[in-house]
């Protein structure tokens, strides 16, 4: 079975993934592919729909990421947006200028063309616009089909060419009918049937993980995150006890989550489960250290030490898998990124693991390398995995051990353990979770002068942190009301021993980052 196929073809532009996580929400399968992908790769693949993405560059910069004019005739639908839009204009010989001043931000437009893709959507609206470069003189054969105010040709077309191309960014929120566009692309130009639904994509993964895997065995690590344990229940649906999981579980983990973990996996999915306790080798190995890189450092090793000993212990016939998503494959290089523009390698992400060179196994199997993290969820959902995990914050691979600064010590995981634990539970009763994308406790190395009935005390400060977010890589502190955070506080010096003082983090990131270390 395969699906339709729309192709987002990267030109650098900082919004390609939620393109390509839009077309998806329009129930049509899509894949980034870089500028540069050779048009004989693109007509192989048998797209459905290419849309050229937004980039940072003019199109008469010479540096800037060109397509050959053949892309045009291979008879596939193309809609261009933003820098996509002037680059089609120019390669079929329309002409594109700098703006007087450049459009950025919400900018009204206003069609009543007919147009295919403007179905449904009224006569203005509103659409996100950033851009410097317009286009000024369309090439022939096409039309204008909305202006705003400074951009005489919003979005233009040739019908009969089944050429399409807009100036603003549907993707984003900020255009109001910018996914009623796309849809209308997709359906209306391109005659998409919506074939990427997420029930088809868990049958037909796991006759496919059936097929591949035979009777061999295969070996996940999971890691109690929303991808690892996603790949564990499709792998588990597929081949039951053929699957072994490795749990680590270091002691870092947040308040009986390594226990929530275990129970989901071995009363909710047949499989094998192993779970490895070594929060005594953990700390032995941290004692006396308090430079976090270094603290990272020995985490890191020592986890995939401990891993890697257990997979050798269990031996490596069969395969090995992992919870890979589409984003990871697309930042670490080894996708489509595009070589010009801005979306450089961003971080070379935890999920895919370096493999000793001793260890072989017949293969590695990554059953969620196709999908973004909101279908992860869905499927998720589908297989029946606890809410919890399925919507689990981000959580970093070293655990509590960057949220208490300085040394790690068994006392100072409990206290921030239970700490923890307490403002999760005021923030879930007070009814704003879903605003938060992340909130956590911090134990640092401070201790304050309090006073305690008639006693003076001498204890930890714990610090609360909470942000929301798009996307992590820029982040701001929530505004939490003043009644939660009393009943925070409240009940972190009444409840946890050994914390006296409690203070609010209210630093953005930039300058600070999400997490303290
Ligand atoms: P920072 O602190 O860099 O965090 O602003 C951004 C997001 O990344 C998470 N984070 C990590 N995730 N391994 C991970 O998998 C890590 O080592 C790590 N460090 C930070 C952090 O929780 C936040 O969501």
């Amino acid at each position: 079975m395969s699906n339709q196929l729309c192709i987002v073809l990267d030109f650098g532009g900082q919004y390609n993934q939620l393109i390509a996580r839009r077309v998806r929400e329009c129930g049509v399968y899509c894949e980034i592919k870089r500028f540069d992908t050779p048009i004989s790769e693109i007509k192989a693949m048998n797209p459905t729909a290419i849309i050229f993405t937004g980039g940072p560059n003019s199109v008469y910069d010479p540096s800037s990421p060109h397509i050959s004019e053949e892309i045009f005739s291979i008879g596939v639908p193309i809609l261009g947006i933003c820098y996509g839009c002037q680059l089609m204009a120019y390669t079929l010989g329309g002409k594109v200028e700098s703006c007087e001043k450049s459009e950025y931000g919400k900018i009204e437009i206003s069609q009543n063309s007919g147009s295919l893709i403007f179905e449904g959507v009224p006569e203005k609206s509103v659409v996100w616009m950033s851009h410097t470069d317009f286009v000024s003189q369309l090439p022939d054969g096409f039309s204008v089909t909305a202006k705003s105010a400074d951009c005489p040709c919003a979005a233009f077309e040739a019908p009969e060419r089944k050429l399409y191309a807009v100036q603003f960014h549907p993707e984003v929120t900020h255009s109001e009918y910018g996914k009623q566009i796309l849809h209308n692309f997709l359906y209306n130009v391109c005659g998409c049937t919506g074939d990427w639904v997420m029930d088809d994509f868990i049958e037909n993964t796991v006759a496919k993980l059936r097929e591949q895997i035979g009777d061999k065995k295969v070996i996940l690590g999971l890691s109690g995150g929303v991808d690892s344990s996603v790949a564990a229940g499709l792998l588990s649906r597929a081949v039951g006890k053929q699957l072994t999981c490795v749990f680590v579980d270091q002691g870092l983990m947040r308040k009986d989550e390594g226990d929530f973990v275990e129970e989901t996996f071995t009363k909710l999915f047949d499989m094998n489960f192993v779970r490895v306790n070594c929060k005594d080798q953990f700390l032995k190995a941290l004692k006396g250290v308090s430079d976090p890189e270094q603290k990272r450092k020995i985490i890191g090793t020592e986890f995939y030490n401990v891993f890697w000993d257990k997979i050798r212990e269990r031996g490596t016939d069969g395969f090995f898998a992992q919870g890979t998503i589409y984003p990871d494959r697309i930042e670490s290089g080894r996708g489509n990124q595009a070589g010009h523009g801005s979306t450089a390698v961003i971080k070379t992400h935890h999920n895919m693991v370096k493999m000793p060179e001793d260890i072989k196994f017949a293969g590695t199997i990554e059953p969620l390398g196709d999908l973004f993290k909101d279908e992860v969820r869905q499927v998720g959902e589908k297989l029946g995995i606890p809410h919890d995990l399925v919507w689990r914050q981000p959580f970093p691979g070293p655990g509590l051990g960057v949220r208490i600064i300085g040394e790690i010590t068994e006392e100072k995981i409990k206290i921030l353990q239970e700490a923890d634990a307490v403002f999760r539970d005021e923030i879930r009763k007070s009814g704003i979770e879903s605003e938060l994308k992340q909130f956590f406790a911090v134990l640092p190395d401070v201790r304050t002068v309090g006073v305690m009935g008639d006693h003076r005390t001498y204890d930890h400060l714990i610090a609360i942190r909470a942000v929301t977010t798009d996307d992590f890589m820029t982040a701001d502190w929530a505004r939490i009301p003043y009644d939660v955070l009393a009943r925070v506080s409240n009940r972190l010096c009444n409840e946890v021993e050994h914390v006296n003082r409690v203070v609010y983090d209210i630093t953005s990131k930039p300058p600070g980052t999400v997490e303290w270390e």
